[in-house]
């Protein structure tokens, strides 16, 4: 009903909405006054977290794309090798496993069968397995040794984003955990990090407040038959994620690419008035990365490309290249796809509702799937 949609149209436009709420409510209770982190509920003990010496991440879709990203916070926080895995491929390719190895499972509904099959294969193998989840009680948390509860709320809509955006909260909350308790080289920046995840919901806010240009932009090409997404780094799950919500609710055909892979094959694609998303790492940190994919802007718009630059805020480089400029506060370099996926959401659901499409139950899916 409509007052169940708090007066949105649909539910996904609702749960875009509830995002910086969703954000904080993750990180609530999580850190202490001293600004440490306190995952006590994480019943793993820490002399068994700093034996781990691998980490293996299991999901699918969407929470799949958050795996992704936690792959690269994991690995560079910790040091301890960590591979991402969607849960479908995983046990059928006899995955290397023991007791030193931590799975962390991640799924919104906690009851996806794919993921599940995962998890059961890495506990028979003596894995220790961390469930991030946002249904209490589901089966995945309950055939895990540990939980950590993601705090978006019941998520109605098929289309995944407030629990993506807490997934991702999750999944840093987990890497900073492990660095902390292992104790790295980056511990005054795991710090800081923490520091500024307590800012994001926040900025989460603002992108929010700015997206009508976004959705007059959705509208416009309501009549293309594809959308490229182009990331690098962390970026480039943005893209996939990207990509994949305009496929599940618009029905197009979409596709997100490393932007370094562009020269490989896929910028034989490009020609006149493709539009094309381009997620720009931040320009301060790792600005290699950014002036990369500077050039790689140019190269698709010399040949024709829509470009659509999602870039932080005072870049002054994307600029000229940019046919459609949509700017993101600045961020940590890992914490930048938390605010840089909100315009892909917005603009997914807008080109849906134009297309007139079904939001919150797109064709053929289901919001849980519980068979192989
Ligand atoms: C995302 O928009 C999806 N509908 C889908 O990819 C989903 O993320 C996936 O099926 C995993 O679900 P889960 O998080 O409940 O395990």
């Amino acid at each position: 009903s409509a007052a169940e949609k708090g007066g949105y149209d649909y539910f996904m436009l609702k749960e875009i909405a509830e995002q910086p709420k969703a954000v904080a409510d993750t990180l609530l209770g999580r850190i202490d006054a001293a600004g440490s982190l306190s995952l006590d509920e994480v019943r793993i003990p820490a002399s068994v977290l700093r034996e781990v010496d691998k980490v293996v991440i299991v999901a699918c879709g969407t929470a799949y794309h958050a795996g992704m990203i936690a792959k690269y916070a994991i690995e560079h926080w910790t040091r301890i090798p960590c591979e991402t895995e969607l849960a479908s491929e995983f046990r059928y390719r006899d995955p290397i496993l023991d007791q030193r190895t931590l799975v962390i499972a991640i799924s919104q509904s906690g009851e996806t069968m794919d993921t599940l099959m995962a998890l059961r294969h890495a506990r028979e193998q003596g894995a220790k397995v961390l469930a991030i989840c946002n249904t209490n009680g589901s089966t995945i948390p309950r055939e895990s040794d540990a939980v950590l509860y993601t705090h978006a709320g019941p998520e109605v809509a098929v289309a995944s984003t407030k629990a993506f955006l807490t997934q991702l909260v999750a999944c840093y909350l987990v890497a900073l955990y492990l660095g902390q308790v292992r104790g790295t080289k980056w511990g005054d920046e795991i710090v800081s990090v923490i520091r500024e995840l307590s800012e994001i919901a926040t900025q989460v806010e603002e992108v929010l407040e700015t997206m009508e240009p976004v959705r007059e932009l959705a509208r416009s090409l309501v009549d293309k038959n594809t959308v490229l997404f182009l990331g690098r780094h962390v970026g480039y799950p943005v893209a996939l994620e990207g990509a994949l919500k305009l496929k599940e609710l618009a029905y197009m055909h979409a596709e997100g690419f490393a932007a370094g892979e562009l020269k490989h094959g896929p910028i034989a694609l490009i020609e006149h008035d493709v539009p094309v998303v381009v997620v720009v790492p931040s320009p301060r940190g790792r600005s290699v990365l950014h002036d990369k994919i500077v050039s790689n802007i140019q190269e698709i718009r010399a040949r024709g490309a829509r470009t659509i630059v999602i870039a932080e805020r005072g870049d002054e480089a994307v600029r000229p290249y940019a046919d459609h400029l949509i700017e993101i506060p600045a961020t940590p370099v890992l914490l930048q796809p938390l605010v840089a996926t909100v315009p892909l959401q917005v603009f997914a659901c807008e080109l849906a509702t134009a297309r007139g499409n079904e939001v919150d139950q797109p064709r053929n899916l289901a919001k849980s799937v519980t068979v192989e």
